[in-house]
């Protein structure tokens, strides 16, 4: 984590802006291609390659020796997982994360989805709550706020619902950085932590397990997992702090789609 909040300047916000509507379509369309019978190794195919017809390099391939363009964690799987011949299957919950840098800025975003339909309850729930704590926590990313406000509303928000929130990987500030200060866990008091100011940036991120909070490393030395090998779930998206509130960058915007 690189020290100091760095404040964006417009023009900064505006590069980002691009590299995290990048980064949501792309991922969308990702998203839309991933079936059963695939193999994870083709998602990143497409990651690398989306990323050259739009011009923008992908954030996560080679740092701190990541190997790939995205990271595609399944089921027990709760962040970092490594794309390679597993092939998908029905009922696979499946998540996403994918960062794009276009000049010289970051921006970072994820999902969860189930492959083929739903039927088991708790795992929808899973979805369903760690999804809306992200907005919980986007909604106190406004100035006058504190960052202990952002994790406090992810954490009751999951945790009302029975869930756990993963503690060892956090939200983060970013710009010429992938990760920069200030840290944002899915934990925490309100009222507690840095103030919120306008032309932060940052990435909110909770993680939420069905069981034990608790993860541990897979011998790849990325895969994390849940150490009882519950599901997990993971959302994440990228905003810029407004003097009114905040705008989230990594959304699909009508424009961006076409529609
Ligand atoms: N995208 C992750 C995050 O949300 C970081 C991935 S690091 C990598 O912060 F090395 F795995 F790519
Ligand atoms: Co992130
Ligand atoms: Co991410």
């Amino acid at each position: 984590m690189l020290k100091g909040v760095f404040l964006k300047s417009p023009e900064e916000v505006q590069k980002i802006a691009r590299a995290c509507s990048t980064a949501g379509v792309i991922l969308a369309e990702i998203r839309e291609r991933v079936r059963p019978g695939i193999r994870t190794a083709q998602i990143d195919a497409w990651a690398r390659e989306l990323c050259r017809m739009n011009r923008v390099s992908p954030a996560f391939l080679g740092y701190r020796g990541y190997p790939s363009s995205i990271c595609v964690s399944i089921n027990e799987e709760v962040v970092h997982g490594i794309p390679g011949q597993r092939i998908l299957e029905e009922g696979d919950v499946v998540s996403l994360d994918f960062g794009v840098r276009y000049e010289e800025y970051y921006g970072d975003t994820a999902l969860t989805f189930v492959l083929g339909n739903p039927n088991d309850v708790r795992i929808t729930g899973l979805l369903e709550a760690t999804e809306a704590a992200l907005w919980k926590g986007i909604e106190k990313a406004k100035p006058g706020r504190r960052i202990g406000d952002i994790s406090a509303a992810i954490q009751k928000t999951i945790e009302a619902r029975g869930f756990s929130v993963v503690r060892e990987f956090v939200g983060h500030g970013l710009g010429k950085h992938l990760h920069e200060e200030p840290q944002i866990p899915g934990y925490g008091q309100e009222g507690t932590g840095l103030r919120i100011q306008p032309g932060m940036v940052f990435a909110i991120e909770p993680m939420a397990n069905l069981g034990t909070c608790n993860v541990e490393i897979l011998k790849d030395g990325w895969t994390a997992v849940t150490k009882d090998r519950s599901v997990s779930a993971h959302f994440e998206h990228t905003l810029v702090v407004t003097d009114g509130g905040n705008q989230v960058l990594t959304l699909i915007s009508a424009s961006a789609t076409g529609s």
